[in-house]
Order: structure tokens, then sequence, then C-alpha cells
């Protein structure tokens, strides 16, 4: 049964109201009241079949095309961003290669921020260029400035990350997307660091949103996912080329998990960022700690656009710092934590924690004291703020003895 959009997907209705509602519907088959895990791969055709699309996505056909549960997941992100379509895939780098190899083809630009998750950076300094002779230009987006100036006649795609991976360095959304559009060019915004209700990049003029329903959206640690929301038609190019014809989909099980964890993402996001601001306070007071970078502390260089861009919803719930010392002594602080968890991933229930060294071609690009310390990229999750803030003391304690 497909999602049908429905008066719970109305953009009047307030964020936490859709977070409960959009997306879902009573089933028609039993009453239940919550979209039940379909799981099968293949729909009952029509009567006569011979003129349908094979690759058609807006009815249940197949799995790999659109299934009740990734259609409604869909619907769900639609409603939660702001946009006219959403496509769930596989992984968030899934979502991210969707748009990439969607919107480009060989012998095309890109202007791309110069702080972006691993696999981002990966895909446009190495894979693209040496696979489809896609060229990147990697710029300081915070200032629209540096965008303007890495445009080139072939630029057909400007992508950052509204809060970028690891440095916390903010993009400046509205600036990248003037440029981007007078340029005849697209703009995506990886918001994983930003989800709705705290920031819609939409809004701002970026085209394409980008997220790794891995972290908070979905929010408990146990699935993974990735989309793209957008208009209507650059969301159809993507379902026809990246999913359909690449194949990255989201199993059932997973779409619904994400559907269900996204229903108290507003709830979620309220608590996650009042701990982490009172986590980055407490760790820039302490003479043990080298630095601290989070947007919400007025020593990020930029505190000022992230309070203006985000409209004082926050600043998120990521930040990175180290304690003054070697590699040991990242490593000690580490493993003396006892309720915040040593593991990569973000966004999750639990606070998680990751020590990131100072060798890598990407550190380059980073500020002088990421590349003197390293960096603990740490995220600030649910548990009682008080535990959290004493587990953080005991261990500076047992790192400086
Ligand atoms: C900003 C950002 N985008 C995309 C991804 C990739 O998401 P996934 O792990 O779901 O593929 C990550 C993962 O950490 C991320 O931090």
């Amino acid at each position: 049964m497909p999602h049908r959009p429905d008066k719970h997907d109305a953009a009047s209705l307030a964020f936490a109201t859709r977070a409960v509602h959009a997306g879902n519907s009573i089933d028609p088959g039993t009453g239940a009241l919550r979209t039940p895990i379909v799981m099968a791969n293949s729909y009952a055709l029509p009567d006569d079949p011979s003129t349908m699309s094979w690759s058609g996505t807006e009815v249940p056909l197949y799995t790999r095309n659109s299934g009740v549960n990734q259609l409604a997941l869909q619907a769900k992100l639609a409603a939660l961003e702001g946009g006219e379509d959403a496509v769930a895939l596989a992984s968030g780098v899934a979502a991210l290669h969707a748009v990439f190899f969607t919107f480009l083809r060989a012998g095309d630009h890109v202007v791309v921020a110069d702080v972006t998750y691993e696999a981002s950076w990966r895909l446009f300094a190495e894979l693209l260029p040496e696979k489809y002779d896609i060229q990147a230009t990697f710029v300081d987006a915070s200032d629209p400035d540096a965008v303007a100036a890495a445009i080139r006649e072939t630029t057909r795609l400007v992508h950052v990350e509204a809060i970028g991976n690891p440095t916390t360095k903010v993009a400046d959304i509205a600036g990248a997307a003037r440029v981007a559009h007078a340029a005849g060019a697209l703009l995506s915004v990886d918001s994983t660091f930003t989800p709705p209700p705290l920031y819609r990049p939409l809004a701002d003029g970026a085209d394409l949103v980008v997220h790794s329903l891995t972290k908070y959206i979905n929010g408990h640690g146990d699935a993974m996912g990735g989309a793209v929301i957008g208009r209507r038609e650059l969301i159809a190019r993507i379902k026809a080329d990246a999913m359909v014809d690449v194949g990255g989909v989201i199993s059932p099980f997973n779409a619904w998990l994400v559907q269900r964890g996204s229903i108290t993402l507003p709830l979620r996001l309220r608590q996650h960022q009042e701990t982490a601001a009172r986590l980055a306070r407490v760790l820039e007071a302490d003479p043990r700690v080298a630095y601290v970078a989070y947007p919400g502390l007025a020593s990020h260089p930029q505190h000022a656009l992230a309070t203006r861009q985000f409209g004082g919803r926050g600043h998120g719930a990521m930040m990175a710092f180290a304690v003054d010392g070697d590699a040991d002594a990242q490593n000690r602080f580490v493993s003396s934590l006892r309720i915040i968890t040593s593991a990569v991933s973000l966004g999750h229930d639990e606070s998680l924690i990751v020590h990131v060294g100072t060798s890598g071609p990407r550190v380059a690009t980073y500020p002088d004291e990421f590349r003197r310390y390293g960096h603990l990229r740490f995220s600030v999750g649910l548990e009682d703020p008080g535990d959290l803030e004493t587990d953080l003391r005991a261990a500076l304690d047992a790192t400086f003895g």
C-alpha cells in the first residue's frame, strides 16, 4: 500500500506533529496504527502491466524501485526537511554518491568544502577524478567569496556540510547558494550534523539536502540509511539513475527503524544540544583541555554565522577537542572514560568519542590546534548531563594524575 501524502505531511503542522505522524498511515489490511514492515521484494502487477515503466518509483513494484516502508520514510523525510520529495538509500555514503553520480559527468567541476566527511573528501579528491575525470576544488565554505573564486565555466555542483565533520567548521549556506545559482550550478548540503528542526538548508537556497539517517534522524544506533531531499524533479533523477540503476536501496526493516526513531527527533535533539552546550563550556574552562571546537562557543570562528544561520535553535551536539598532551595522553583520556564509549558514528542515544591523530592528507586543511594535538570527535548523547560531566572530569583526573 503506497504512502499517499495526507494531512499529516502538511507544512502548516508544527515540526513535532509531523515528526509523530508524517509518512505513517493506518494499515488498510489490518487496521494497525503503524505502517507494518513489509518484507517483500516484489509486488503484484496490475492486470495489464504491458505499458508499465519497469523503472517506475511511485508505486510498489520491486523493492529496488519502491517498497512500502521506503515510500513511507521518504514521505516523512520530505515533510521534516520541507522538501517536495525524498529518496531513501542504504547509507549516508550511498546518498552522497547518488547525488554526485546523478548530477556530474566527465569533464565537470565541483566546488567542495575543505572540511567534509572522509568519504566525500575521498570521492572528490581521488575516486571521481581518477575514474570519471570530474575535478574538484576544495575551499573554505564559510566564506562565499572563496566559493565564488573557485567557480569555473564547468562547475556544476557546490557541495558543503552545514557543520563540517570533523572540525565543526560552519558553511555559509545562503552565500554558497547565491554563488552556485549565479554559476548555474546546484548546491548540495550534507546536513547530517544539523538535522531538522535545528536547520533546513532548503529554506536558505540549497537544492539538495543529504543526510546520513544512521545518525540523528534514526538516533538509536541500530540502523543504517541515507537520504536526499529536494525538488521533485531533482529527486526523480536520483531515483531513476542512482537508486533503480545503481541499487543502493534501504532495506524495509531499516526504513521502518529509521521512521520509528525519527518520531522523537525534536525531543532528542533538544537534549543532545543542551547537554553539548554545557559540556563544551565545562571542557573549555578546564586548563587540561587544549582546545574545544563547538559552534555554540563564543570562541568558535563561525559562532556568529552559526547562531544567525541556525536561527537561535542551537548549534548541534558535535564537538572536537583535545587534552593538553600527546597522542598517548589522548588515548589515556579516552580509555579512562566509563560512560562515553570509544567508537565511530555519531548522533546515537549513547555518547561516542573517537581519537583521530595528526597524520593523513586531509589534516593539512585543519586548524593549527587540530594538526598539533589531533582531535577527539565527541558526539554528545542522551545520558544524564551530570553523569557525562563527571565522566569527563574523572577521565581528565586519571589522564593527568
Ligand atoms: C557528515 C556525514 N555525512 C555522511 C556520512 C556517511 O553516513 P553513513 O555512515 O550512513 O554512510 C557520515 C558518517 O559519519 C557523516 O558524518
